[in-house]
């Protein structure tokens, strides 16, 4: 097919829209969201549709040693595949969108190139990679982690869940302990489509979200040790009240956001206290803390001073504190070429759209550590995810696809080494001359 007709190319989304519903259903929660933990028995169901989906278009699937799953399109030429994807394990409170619309806009590009008989230069590949939420095995993005060599298999095989589960036997348990080996093979490039998840696309009544990169992310685990006492008898400076200095590191967490300033955010998202009556002082406080700056600087520094807090507070109330880092990411960002492309192509579809960094962790950001890579985010209605009311218009869904099919195009075609010097010009054809 002449270039001029590839760049005519538009996805249906329908057929998109269709599997996001169908895959939606699969822990399908009340109001409209769904919930597919990594490595539960909902996740494995998810996963065997999104492979027959796979398999239907006839992509070469590969399952790998964590259990990310690659299909790919065969090009003209053997070599690096261009490749795209996202992931389908959600929060427990999940909407339809988050990661699933990357995976499902992929395969979506993959098919509208299949069904039109084009073979692209380089082979093109969809993925989903395991356990990016993290909400049941930390760190997020685990799968695409251990797929860039950050992470060793054994260590992640190791991981024990929220739930008490270990990892490696919950990827036995539902099947999908591939032999594909880790570190999976390197792209040319990598793209990510994904719902932005905040509220600044929509408010800015924006098309496209041009990602220029991933904020640094910090996850610790605090587990405060006091003492139980009764809570009638025990006079207050006599006691040793985990339960208290948990809450005043929750309120510090939210003061110190506010003193570094945007864009530092601060969250507590899990606070559990023993023994957890009304009557008694309580012995331990277990809680997690999320600090996410696009600054590295800033975010070290919310860490030394929520360390030197904890210190203060252990000291004051008689009580230790044991911190552990769940995840630590540094800020990363993506390409410019490829982000420049992203920007070029969506413009030339008729988007308007706004170059941004991303508040949410993504598998982009560890793709990003080996080969080009750039996202592109469509607006959530409201700025809400992570909700079961998460939702994105079609129209947008559909915008989006297609900046992706347009960007893969080019990057599946363009030669090797002037791929950069492409001409990106807005209302131009982003093909190089072939
Ligand atoms: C992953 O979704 C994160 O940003 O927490
Ligand atoms: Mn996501
Ligand atoms: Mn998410």
């Amino acid at each position: 097919m002449p270039a001029a007709q590839l760049t005519d190319l538009r996805v249906d989304a329908d057929r998109l829209v269709r599997r996001i519903e169908e895959l939606g259903a699969i822990g399908g929660l009340e109001g409209g969201g769904c919930a597919r933990l990594a490595l539960t028995d909902e996740d494995r169901l998810g996963r065997d549709l999104v492979g027959t989906w796979m398999e239907d278009l006839g992509l070469d699937v590969h399952i790998d040693a964590i259990g990310n799953v690659v299909g790919t399109l065969a090009g003209r030429e053997d070599g690096a595949p261009v490749m795209t994807g996202s992931h389908i394990d959600t929060v427990a409170t999940g909407g339809l969108y988050d990661g699933n619309l990357g995976v499902l806009a992929g395969l979506e590009v993959l098919e509208t190139l299949a069904r039109a008989g084009v073979t692209t230069r380089r082979p093109m590949a969809v993925g989903y990679f395991t356990d990016e939420e993290g909400a049941r095995f930390a760190p997020d993005m685990l799968g695409s982690l251990v797929y860039v060599g950050g992470l060793t298999v054994e260590d992640a095989y190791d991981v024990v869940g929220v739930d008490g589960a270990v990892l490696g036997e919950e990827l036995d348990r539902i099947g999908y302990r591939g032999a594909t080996p880790c570190p999976g093979r390197t792209p040319f490039a990598f793209v990510e489509l994904h719902i932005e998840q905040g509220p600044v696309l929509e408010d800015a009544a924006i098309g496209i979200g041009v990602v220029t990169g991933v904020q640094g992310i910090s996850w610790q685990e605090v587990r405060v040790t006091g003492r139980s006492s009764h809570a009638g008898t025990t006079p207050m400076h006599l006691r040793r009240d985990a339960g208290y200095v948990a809450m005043r590191l929750g309120t510090f967490v939210r003061e110190l956001a506010g003193e570094l300033g945007e864009p530092q955010v601060g969250t507590v998202g899990r606070l559990d206290l023993r023994p957890d009556l009304v009557n008694v002082v309580a012995a331990s406080a277990t809680m997690t803390v999320d600090l996410r700056n696009v600054s590295e600087a800033v975010l070290e520094e919310a860490e030394w001073r929520f360390a030197a807090c904890c210190d203060e507070l252990a000291a004051a109330e008689h009580c230790t504190i044991e911190r552990t880092a769940l995840a630590r990411f540094a800020p990363v960002d993506f390409d410019p070429r490829v982000v420049d492309l992203v920007e070029a192509t969506a413009r030339r579809l008729g988007n308007t759209t706004l170059r941004m960094p991303s508040g949410a962790g993504h598998d982009a950001q560890m793709m990003a550590r080996v080969c080009p890579t750039a996202m592109v985010f469509v607006p959530s209605v409201g700025g809400i995810s992570h909700n079961v009311e998460e939702f994105t218009e079609p129209a947008d869904l559909e915008a989006g696809a297609n900046v992706l099919l347009q960007t893969l195009l080019h990057l599946a075609e363009t030669e090797a080494d002037d791929w950069a010097e492409a001409d990106h010009q807005a209302t131009e054809s982003p093909w190089a001359a072939s």
